[in-house]
C-alpha cells in the first residue's frame, strides 16, 4: 500500500524537521517541495526565465548549493506565485507521492492541491514572532549578520505573499490536523506530529 502524508504550513514552523524525523519513523521517502521553488529561484536569480526553468527542472537542480539562502528564500516566494511555474512543478510531485512504500511531502499546497487524497495531512504553524527568531538563529549560526528585526520582516513579507497568491495559497486542508509549535521543543513536536499521524492510520 502507498501512503501519502502531507506536511504544509508557512516558513519556519518546523514543518522540514518534523517532515524528516517522521519519514525516518515511518521508512517513508521524504521530499521537501520547498526546494523546487528553491532551485527555480536561484537560476532565475541568474538571469534565466522562471517559467523555461520549471519546464525543465531535474532531480539534480535540487543538490546545488546555496538554495538555503534569504535571498533564494524571497525569490522562491515570488516564482512560486506564477501559475505556470506551480503547473510545470505539479508531474514531478506527483510522481514522488507515488514512491512504491509511500512518502512525506511537505510544503504549502501539498494537501489542497498536489495530494489531495493524502491519507494524513498535517498543518503545522507557529506565531511569525517564533519562527523569525528560529530562522535569525539558524542564519546567525551559518555566518549571516542579518537582525532578528529584518529576519522577521522577511518571514511576514513571505507569509503575506505565500498565503495571498491566486493559485494554490497557503491555507490548511479542511481535513488538516493543526500542530502550533511555538511552544514545543524539536522532540515534542515531532512526537506530536506522530501522534496524530498514527492515530488517523490506525482509523483508516
Ligand atoms: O518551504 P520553503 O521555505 O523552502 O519554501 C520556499 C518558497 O517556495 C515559499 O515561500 C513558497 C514556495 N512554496 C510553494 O509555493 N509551495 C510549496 N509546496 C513549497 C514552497
Amino acid at each position: 500500500m502507498t501512503i501519502t502524508i502531507a506536511i504544509d504550513g508557512p516558513a519556519a514552523a518546523g514543518k522540514g524537521t518534523i517532515s524528516k524525523a517522521v519519514a525516518e519513523h515511518l521508512g517513508l521517502a521524504h521530499l521537501d517541495t520547498g526546494l523546487l521553488y528553491r532551485a527555480v529561484a536561484a537560476r532565475t536569480l541568474t538571469g534565466e526565465d522562471a517559467i523555461a526553468v520549471a519546464q525543465d527542472l531535474s532531480a539534480g537542480d535540487l543538490e546545488v548549493e546555496n538554495l538555503r539562502t534569504a535571498e533564494v528564500a524571497q525569490m522562491a516566494s515570488k516564482v512560486a506565485a506564477i501559475p505556470e511555474v506551480r503547473l510545470a512543478l505539479v508531474a514531478f510531485q506527483r510522481d514522488f507521492a507515488r514512491h512504491s512504500d509511500g512518502a512525506v511531502l511537505d510544503g504549502r499546497d501539498i494537501g489542497t492541491v498536489i495530494c489531495p487524497d493524502a491519507a494524513v495531512k498535517l498543518f503545522v504553524t507557529a506565531s511569525p514572532e517564533v519562527r523569525a527568531r528560529r530562522r535569525y538563529q539558524e542564519q546567525a549560526a551559518q555566518g549571516s549578520t542579518d537582525s532578528y528585526e529584518t529576519v522577521l520582516t522577511e518571514v511576514l513579507a513571505r507569509d503575506e505573499r505565500d498565503m495571498n497568491r491566486a493559485d494554490a495559497p497557503l491555507k490548511p486542508a479542511d481535513d488538516a490536523v493543526l500542530i502550533d509549535t511555538s511552544d514545543l521543543g524539536i522532540k515534542a513536536a515531532v512526537d506530536a506530529a506522530i501522534r496524530v499521524i498514527e492515530q488517523r492510520m490506525t482509523d483508516g
